[in-house]
Order: C-alpha cells, then structure tokens, then sequence
C-alpha cells in the first residue's frame, strides 16, 4: 500500500511545472509559446537566459531524485527504481500542465543520481562530451540514455540498466521532432561550447 503512495508522489514531484513557474513568475513568459516550446531546461536557458535555464535544469533533476531517495529512506528499496519512472512520467505529462510537459532528460537523469551518483557522474562526462562534439542537446540526451545503458549493464546493475533502457525509450519517443529536424539539417545547435 505505501509503493502506491511513492508512486502517487513521484508522479506529482515529477508534474510540478518548474519551467512553468520559473518562466511565468520570474518573466511573466510562457516558455511553451517560445523557442522549441519544450517545458524543460534547455528551452529555459534558449528562452529566458543562464541563470532561469539553470535553476529549471536542477529542479527537474531533483524532482527525479527526491522521489526516487524518498521510498529508499522508507526502506522500499526494491521498487525503488520503478518509483523513479513516475517521477518522469509526471515530468512528461504534468496534470499541473495541462499534461504538455518536457522531453524526459533532467528528471531521468535526477532518478540516476538518486539510486548510483557513479552512473550520473558518468552520465554527465558522456553528456557534456557529446554535447562538446556534436552541439546538439537533443542528440546528446538521447546518446547519452543508451551508453548509461550500457555503462549500467557493464557494471552488473541490471535493475538499473532495465529502468534507464525505459527512460531512455521516453526519452527518444518525447524527441520525435527533434529527430526530423537533425535530419533535415533544421536543429539549432548550442553556440556556447
Ligand atoms: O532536454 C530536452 C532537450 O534534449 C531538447 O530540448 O527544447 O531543444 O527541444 P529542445
């Protein structure tokens, strides 16, 4: 009975809006009516500058890892993994959104950090390397899911390696237009790195 209270409060954490209330209280701006129209970090940091972009990013990785710790110090080990996917789930149809919410990355990566900090810390190198070569965020995030896959399976976390395969297929399904425009050549690239 209380997994399916964790599952009820990650689902919520993971649907508070931070782009939402970080965008329209700090800027008065709906970020889904600018840039990409994505509810997540990179959109921030495109439309509303660094220091917005940045506290968007942290808050969507903590909603993953406050709901994934939380059952943990309960003693729920075992479902804790999958607790951490409905944080996500939340993150990408928030109910305090009108169910139009991110692309999955931050919260997937938050969940990551809270069940092997190793495996984000590896996460993170892959990513910014990634991002440091090709200048595609979206790219970046959907390479980076499937090599912390296989860096979780290398490292006989299989529970784990199960779980990021799960978010990773979000991750790739929530970047569907993203994928059409690095084809048609059509996807902004960062300038910053
Ligand atoms: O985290 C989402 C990122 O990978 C892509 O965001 O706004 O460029 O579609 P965006």
């Amino acid at each position: 009975m209380e997994y399916i209270i964790f599952i009820i409060l990650a689902y919520l954490l993971g649907a508070i809006p931070s782009g939402l209330i970080v965008g329209k209280l700090g800027y008065g701006i709906d970020i889904r009516e600018h840039g990409s129209g994505n509810l997540g970090g990179t959109n921030t940091f495109r439309v509303l500058g660094f220091k917005a972009g940045l506290i968007v990013t942290i808050a969507d990785i903590l909603k993953g890892t406050v709901a994934t710790v939380l059952p943990l110090l309960f003693g729920a080990e075992v479902i804790t993994l999958v607790i951490g996917i409905f944080a996500v789930i939340g993150h990408m149809y928030p109910v305090f959104a009108g169910f139009k919410g991110g692309k999955a990355v931050a919260t997937s990566g938050g969940v990551i950090l809270g069940v092997n900090p190793l495996v984000f810390g590896i996460l993170l190198g892959t990513f910014f390397l990634l991002l440091y070569l090709t200048k595609y965020v979206s790219l970046s995030s959907m390479v980076t899911g499937l090599v912390t896959f296989i860096v979780a399976l290398l490292l006989g976390e299989y529970g784990l390696a199960v779980v990021i395969a799960i978010m990773t297929i979000f991750v790739i399904y929530r970047h569907r237009t993203n994928i059409k425009r690095i084809m048609n050549k059509t996807e902004p690239k960062i300038t910053w790195m």
